[in-house]
């Protein structure tokens, strides 16, 4: 069989799970499902937690694709519930773009609702308070971790991208700007390979040291971080055509394939760990796939066709490793790992991982939005 034929039928089996939980579901919010099952709703037991814009997204990207309204609706319900985590902002920290990209923009950017972009505004202005003006970054975490900046941070820029857009107000782009900058400076090492953490001085941006964060250990490179990374640097140049952002994410990306060759294009939790146990991170692939994607829509010629190559080859390694298509059970893509040293949530389905796979697919057969 043909990889385009091999990736059509992943599309139609992933999209018929997908629309059997969003009828189980509706405006439930799934995070990581137990014996096949999600238990728990994220809306009533956590509100706030960063992972609860991906269900929407999902359904937003599904409707784009399809126009059927059940995933409208359904992600129209969890953008309602959402505004409890508005109101209780003391709760919330720098992943307000995860969450409000994938609900109330995406709501926004496909139906025009003038409530959504009110939200979105919110959101935005929420993680621009956070920004540090002499240390050039917005801090991700509350409570002590003041100088604290997480890689994963660049992922949320896009919601400070679009209000500079919707509002004309330049302001939300050069935070979003000096903070990718300073995330270049300070987790981006030599070889390509990122930090998780850098704590950086809050009275002038100094660099005080990094750390392993989710993955292995000080001076590791857990995978998902690579991700995060090469994602957000090549959203970065899609929002401000600044070469060095494009540049970067070429050379992660190069250092995140030389990694998964050695593992059948399925990535380990963390390339610098020991070799055993060897525990994967699907969740670090479909986010790297999704990226590597637009990268070939920012790239020409035999540069384009390496990483559309590259990224078909870590989709279909992981679905075919990991890819659960039985619609009576929820969650689609097994494999996903939380964190390096948590055994409770390891090579399990995770909500975001099903959500960067529903992305890569409407991606590859030419029906998806930019949600970021
Ligand atoms: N810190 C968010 C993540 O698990 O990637």
């Amino acid at each position: 069989m043909n990889i385009d034929t091999r990736l059509t039928e992943i599309y139609d089996k992933v999209t018929q799970k997908a629309e059997a939980e969003c009828i189980r579901l509706g405006d439930k919010i799934p995070y990581i499902p137990k014996e096949g099952v999600y238990q728990e709703d994220m809306g009533t037991t956590d509100i706030a937690w960063w992972t609860n814009g991906f269900w929407p997204g999902m359904l937003w990207q599904l409707y784009h694709a399809t126009k059927n309204n059940l995933y409208r609706e359904a992600a129209e319900g969890v953008e309602n519930r959402l505004d409890l985590a508005l109101e209780q902002f003391e709760e919330l920290h720098h992943d307000v773009g995860f969450m409000w990209l994938g609900s109330s923009v995406s709501d926004w950017r496909l139906t025009g609702n003038p409530i959504s972009k009110r939200r979105g505004l919110h959101a935005a202005t929420l993680l621009a308070g956070r920004f540090n003006i002499r240390g050039s970054y917005i801090r991700s975490w509350n409570d002590d971790k003041v100088g604290w900046v997480i890689v994963d941070s660049l992922m949320n820029l896009g919601i400070l991208y679009w209000a500079s857009e919707v509002t004309g107000d330049p302001r939300f782009r050069f935070i979003a700007e000096a903070h990718a900058d300073t995330v270049l400076k300070n987790i981006v090492n030599t070889d390509y390979s990122c930090a998780h953490i850098a704590v950086l001085n809050p009275e002038n941006g100094n660099l005080e040291t990094t750390l392993g964060g989710q993955g292995y250990q000080q001076g590791s490179a857990w995978s998902r971080g690579q991700s995060w990374a090469l994602y957000g640097f090549i959203l970065s140049y899609v929002h401000t055509k600044k070469e060095s952002y494009l540049e970067v994410a070429r050379n992660i990306g190069r250092y995140f394939i030389s990694e998964v060759e050695k593992t059948g294009y399925v990535p380990v939790i963390d390339f610098k760990a020991p070799l055993e146990p060897k525990r994967d991170d699907t969740t670090a692939a479909l986010c790297a796939v999704c990226g590597m994607l637009e990268l070939a829509k920012q790239t020409q010629g035999t540069e384009a066709q390496y990483w559309q190559e590259n990224a078909e080859k870590i989709l279909l390694a992981s679905c075919d490793k990991w890819a659960d298509y039985n619609p009576c059970t929820d969650g689609i893509l097994g494999g996903g790992t939380v964190a390096y040293h948590n055994p409770e949530y390891q090579q399990v389905p995770i909500i975001y991982g099903d959500y960067f796979l529903i992305e890569a697919l409407v991606r590859l057969e030419g029906k998806d939005f930019l949600l970021w």
